[in-house]
């Protein structure tokens, strides 16, 4: 008896220590925590329910100008409105516009409840809808460039410039992992890679908020991790579509980067409008509350997208209507509803209250994380932002942004040596992206659909393609015949003019540079049918390719246009993504040799509209020719892979090393490896460090991105550079959804060299 007492009671205090040890993604603040307490204690329901609807900026604005219209006070005051997005008049402002509007807006709300609002805005790769500030590469090309320090700076400028408008809240960072490349979204994120957009995540996020989750500073704000989840998985390639992703690869592949983000203190999160396996996301318990609250520890925000309660009825067709979806998803785990231009949300809020089908306890919890942020962002102390914002803009975020362009270019094809070209060749530069701003920016750049960015209001300080090579080059004739419409959605018309006066002036030229890809898009407008580079585009380099000059081609594009037919006629084949508006000044630099290529494809590059694959491919996807009768052959054809990138220089792969030939779970590998520069330039080379796991209870993935890094080098110069391979990184999610890490033999790849280790218990 004594003994199975002293049992059962060692079983409680491990169970009391267990329930205490519950991981929390940010530590507690006890202090915010009794502030919170108390607004609880003393709210009324009415005021309650107002923090959880969050309306956009156009509602309450006297459009065109710099404050609340009458009725917009009205809206703020009568539905106690907790949070408000987006530009005034759907553009970029000054910040001194920003700062005037939110005032009021302050004003108001602190007036009516004692509560500031919760403003946020798309300030998506750089502050984007601010005019004036500095704009990096898109996601994408950061994502190129495999060096994480970019990720961070681009959230510490976006969140200083961003606060100097008095917004301290931005939708960023995306982590969709971009697994169809018809998805129009691909570019806003970092790729087809789980690692990859875990870590450029987790530095992105730390440089927008600051050390200190509890306590954000006033030159930071809070980080939205979106769109949770799957969101680039969509099986048809379409905007908003479904995605068929089972819990197992869920949890394996599109977990990650949000559970390293929540970890490394992300403030919010923002749901996947779309629905995977016939659940909204929206009204997915297991995933919001389960995995990303319960599960993480994680006291932070859940925001809904753009309207998507109403898409779970009148879309989605899983509630009979919109209170029916309100009561789904407050109880699955929003606490913030983005339901831009209707209030009246707030009366079935208050009905479904009243009539308990949210419990009160619901309606505190999401009060209190909506709470919570205010607290953690410092708006109680001070909602007007004030504070010395002089670096906006300033020499050092130039060059960020400049260093991040230049490292975001990949080289993909350099034919003997075509470049760098000398500064005196004769160019002829031709394609529709040859001469615009607004297609090195992509979307969310000044408007939503990147359309106006061409305006000098904008981008006159910035240089185009042709202005920036005009800037190296001696000799650059520019010649418009193909060019983009810029009628609004309408991103993939083109004008085409006389191809026959190109195909003249490029036989009277050194070199022709062609400048080709897509013009802007965002989201649903970006759908496209085909994924196929334009006929007018590849019908222009089949054309100057009769000239029999050498051709360097530029594409500038979200998502890889397949151009299969038209890439032998290039000798060199530059790939810029979406580089902002340093992408062009950057191009030139890098073009004539005075920098050099250092980036490497995040994304697997198609040769074939039905072929789309990822790197991560299953190894029934490719495989040799059968002997007998029957042949089975499946092969991976893409035109560039995943992690193709070239420079300047060659880079010499030696001396791989693994500590262990045998590992057990929980072990830590060391696995270094030499890497020397052994041509004529300086060069940045990412390692890439893949593993492959030989035999496992599920088949596995032929390989997968371990870990990665990247160095400098100076001609001549070794370095050996040294990864800690955690041996549980090496595992997979079974069907139970644990990480399984299996006994057998693993092969580790960098550069050309391998070696292969076993797992043995
Ligand atoms: C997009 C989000 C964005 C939100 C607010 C939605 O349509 O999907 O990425 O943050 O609008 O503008």
């Amino acid at each position: 008896m004594k003994r199975t007492l002293s049992v059962l009671l060692a079983g409680l205090a491990l169970f009391a220590a267990c329930k205490s040890e519950k991981p929390r993604a940010i530590a507690e603040d006890p202090v915010i925590e009794a502030k919170i307490k108390e607004h609880l204690s003393r709210m009324s329901v009415e005021e309650k329910v107002g923090q959880l609807i969050q309306l956009t900026a156009g509602v309450v604005l006297e459009p065109g100008t710099d404050h609340l219209s009458a009725q917009g006070e009205q809206i703020l005051r009568k539905y106690k409105i907790g949070s408000v997005l987006n530009t005034m008049d759907d553009a970029a402002s000054a910040p001194e516009r920003y700062r005037n509007f939110i005032a009021q807006i302050q004003q108001v709300c602190i007036d009516e409840t004692g509560i500031p609002c919760l403003y946020g805005l798309d300030q998506i790769h750089g502050a984007s809808y601010t005019t004036g500030a500095v704009l990096f590469p898109q996601e994408i090309g950061l994502a190129a460039s495999f060096n994480e320090q970019l990720a961070y700076d681009l959230g510490r400028i976006t969140a200083y410039e961003t606060r100097a408008c008095n917004v301290p809240w931005v939708f960023t960072p995306t982590l969709d992992l971009s697994r169809n490349q018809c998805w129009p979204r691909m570019w806003e994120s970092y790729g087809e890679d789980p690692l990859v957009q875990s870590r450029m995540g987790v530095q992105q996020t730390l440089g927008l908020q600051g050390d200190d989750p509890n306590h954000v500073d006033s030159k930071h704000v809070a980080a939205c991790i979106k769109h949770y989840l799957a969101y680039g998985a969509a099986v048809s390639g379409q905007d908003r579509t479904p995605s068929m992703v089972s819990k197992r690869e869920l949890r394996e592949k599109y977990f990650p980067a949000f559970k390293a983000c929540i970890e490394a203190g992300a403030l919010s999160l923002m749901v996947n409008s779309s629905n995977n396996d016939g659940i909204p996301f929206h009204t997915n318990k297991e995933l919001l509350t389960g995995w990303a609250k319960e599960e993480l520890g994680w006291d932070g925000l859940i925001v809904t997208d753009w309207a998507d309660i109403a898409n779970v009825f009148d879309r989605d067709h899983t509630a009979a209507d919109y209170k029916e979806a309100l009561c789904q998803s407050i109880n699955a785990g929003v606490d913030l509803i983005m339901e831009p231009y209707n209030p009246l949300v707030f009366d079935l809020l208050m009905e479904l209250v009243q009539e308990k089908k949210i419990p009160m306890s619901r309606l505190n919890d999401a009060v209190a994380r909506n709470l919570r942020i205010k607290y953690r962002l410092g708006l109680f102390d001070d909602p007007y932002s004030q504070g010395d914002f002089s670096e906006f803009a300033s020499e050092e975020h130039v060059q960020c942004a400049y260093r991040a362009a230049l490292e975001s270019e990949v080289l993909l094809k350099n034919e003997g040596g075509l470049l760098p070209l000398s500064k005196d060749s004769r160019i002829l530069l031709v394609g529709p992206n040859a001469n615009s701003m607004r297609t090195l920016g992509g979307g969310w750049n000044y408007t939503w659909q990147g359309d106006a960015a061409n305006r000098e209001e904008y981008t006159g300080q910035y240089n185009t393609i042709y202005e920036a090579l005009q800037n190296k080059f001696a000799h650059v004739e520019y010649l418009p015949v193909l060019e983009y419409s810029n009628r609004p959605y309408a991103f993939e018309e083109e004008i085409v003019g006389d191809y026959g006066k190109a195909l003249r002036a490029a036989r009277r030229a050194d070199v022709v540079v062609v400048a080709l890809g897509e013009n802007t898009y965002c989201e649903t407008p970006g759908n496209i049918n085909d994924l196929n580079l334009s006929a007018n585009q590849k019908e222009l380099v089949k054309v100057l390719s009769q000239s029999g000059k050498p051709i360097v081609m530029v594409l500038n594009e979200g998502r890889p246009r397949v151009l299969r037919e038209i890439e032998p006629l290039a000798q060199a084949v530059v790939h810029v993504l979406l580089p902002g508006n340093y992408g062009g000044d950057a191009l030139a630099a890098l073009l004539c040799g005075e920098e050099n290529f250092s980036a490497k494809l995040p994304y697997t590059y198609p040769m074939y509209v039905n072929r789309l694959n990822t790197y991560d491919y299953k190894l029934c996807e490719n495989r040799a020719t059968m002997g007998g009768l029957y042949n089975y052959d499946a092969t991976i054809t893409s035109q560039w892979s995943f992690g193709h990138g070239l420079s300047y220089t060659t880079f010499e792969y030696s001396n791989l090393k693994v500590d262990k030939t045998v590992f057990a779970p929980g072990d830590v590998i060391q696995v270094s490896v030499d890497v020397e520069n052994t041509g004529s330039v300086a060069g940045k080379e990412p390692v890439l460090l893949f593993a492959s796991d030989l035999v496992a209870s599920l088949t596995p993935d032929v390989r997968r991105l371990r870990d990665f890094a990247k160095v400098s080098l100076a001609p001549g110069e070794k370095k050996t550079v040294t990864f800690a391979l955690k041996a549980d990184d090496l595992a997979f999610v079974d069907h139970n959804l644990n990480m399984v890490l299996e006994d057998g033999d693993f092969r580790l790849a960098v550069g050309p060299l391998s070696q292969t280790i076993t797992c043995s218990r």
